[in-house]
Order: structure tokens, then sequence, then C-alpha cells
């Protein structure tokens, strides 16, 4: 497995829409080697979730990392390799959290998104699965199929006040844009 380079905002790859995976391309070796070395980049820069055309190839497949694990146990990252893969909303409410993005280093803000999506998709060998995902991995599936979009978190931003640099954000925190609870401030690995 290789550790890939990560294109950074500014690279056209990131902003056009990737093309969908034919049954080809999902059984050529070159492909299943392009998920493997996506899984292996994921882990080298700590990110929880990554898209192909992240790493330059502008194809439909995302790995969506799903922290599990009780509290007080050790967290594992469970990756899910999700291949033309289709959000749809289980509800109307929206959630505001802080958002990353290895293509966009260093740089923190606030989003909205939907609180709860079904994620439909074929896994690396073609079998279709769906999965109802809540609170962050739903953020998670939704910033990646964002990125196969060309759609990155500052996009999605309502107000960008809250955009901060990792540092100052660990430091000071940013504001949300509307009241809300008081909430610590997680710092969440950047999708
Ligand atoms: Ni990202």
């Amino acid at each position: 497995m290789s550790i890939l380079k990560v294109a950074q905002m500014g690279h056209p790859v990131l902003r056009v829409p990737a093309d969908p995976v034919s049954d080809e391309t999902l059984a050529s070796d070159d492909f299943q080697r392009l998920l493997d070395d996506m899984a292996a980049t994921l882990g080298e820069y700590d990110g929880i979730g990554l898209a192909a055309p992240q790493v330059h190839a502008p194809l439909r497949a995302c790995l969506i990392g799903i922290v599990t694990g009780e509290p007080g146990e050790a967290e594992r990252l469970r990756v899910i390799a999700a291949v033309n893969p289709k959000l749809t909303p289980l509800t109307d409410e929206t959630q505001v959290g802080v958002e990353g993005c290895l293509s966009m280093t260093d740089l923190r803000g606030l989003v909205p998104r939907r609180r709860a999506v079904r994620l439909d998709a074929i896994d690396r060998h073609g079998e279709p699965f769906s999965l109802d995902l809540e609170g962050y991995p739903a953020v998670v599936a939704q910033h990646e199929v964002d990125h196969l979009d060309g759609v990155l978190f500052l996009d999605r931003m309502p107000d960008l006040r809250s955009l901060a640099f990792a540092r100052e954000f660990a430091r000071y925190g940013v504001e949300p844009e509307e009241p809300q609870e008081p909430q610590e401030p997680a710092a969440e690995p950047a999708p």
C-alpha cells in the first residue's frame, strides 16, 4: 500500500463532479489498489474520511470512518468504503458541527448538516449495502459525498466568521453562527 498525495484546495480535481465507478473499473486491480492506498493515506494523516478526488482520482468512491468503542475503551475507527454512494436525508433536523478537511489542512469551520442520513452504496466487491447514520458519522458521510460533487465544506458554511486555523481553533474555539447550547468544542479528526 502506498500513501498518496492529497490534493489541496485550489486543485481543479476538487471542483469537478466525479465519474460513477463502472463494473469494469470496480473489478480492476488499479481501483482495488486505489481503495487500499486511500485507506493507508487516511491512516497516515489521521483523517476520518477521504474521497477519491482528494487523491486525484475523479471517481465516485470514498472512505467513511465511524468511531466505535464504548466510552472509556480505546476508540477504534471502522472504515467503510462506499462506491457510487447516495445519501437520503432521514430527518429535516440539522446539526452544526466543526469540520476540517485533509484538502484544507489546518482549517476548521462550523457547518450545518443533516442530523441523520441513509447511505446507499456498493462495497469494493460490488455488493450493495445500506446504512443509517446519525450524528458525527452522518456528518462525515455528507462531507465525503460532497467531495464527489466538487463541493468543499467552506461552500456549506453560512457564516465564514467561524473559519479558523486549527491552532487558533484549539486555543479559542469558534463562535457558532446562531445561539446554541454551550458545548465543549471537540477537536474531531479532519474528514
Ligand atoms: Ni474533506
